[in-house]
């Protein structure tokens, strides 16, 4: 059974090019979830991160592989749920009002082309629920990478 904002996603995915797309998504998010202060996408592109559509403040727009929580996500493949970004070593504050983070990988043939991220001015702001809903997102997102050849 998919949420409100997962049956959003998937009808804003009818929209074939890619950057029209991510942001209405990135918005669809901003707008469903509470507490956001930053809703957006980092795209792989030649050998590192690269700022995608997003909701917010400036943030970084080139990230290596090598750092940050977006980083680790692209290394481990696994959603990051990161409840103090204060505590984590890696983390790395495009807005110093960012308290918690949540980053979901979107990976295609096993390979991490994009993120989800989601940051939060609050600690412990994302729950075990959002963060199954940012991961059918990101399954979404990934069939239609493919089919429409992003
Ligand atoms: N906090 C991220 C950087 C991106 S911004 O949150 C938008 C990180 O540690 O990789």
């Amino acid at each position: 059974m998919s949420s409100i904002v997962v049956k959003q996603i998937e009808g804003l995915l009818e929209e074939k090019d890619q950057i029209a797309a991510l942001s209405n998504i990135s918005a669809c998010i901003n707008q469903n979830y509470d507490n956001l202060n930053w809703a957006g996408f980092y795209l792989v592109k030649n050998g590192e991160l690269v700022l995608g559509p997003f909701q917010g403040k400036v943030a970084c727009t080139h990230i290596p592989f090598d750092k940050g929580v977006c980083g680790l996500t692209y290394r481990t493949k696994q959603t990051q749920r990161v409840d103090d970004v204060l505590a984590h070593q890696d983390h790395i504050a495009c807005d110093a009002d960012s308290r918690s983070e949540l980053c979901v990988p979107i990976l295609v043939n096993e390979e991490c082309v994009a993120m989800i991220d989601l940051d939060a001015p609050i600690k412990s702001r994302f729950t075990e629920q959002e963060e199954k809903e940012m991961q059918q997102a990101a399954n979404l997102i990934s069939t239609y990478w493919i089919q429409y050849q992003w």
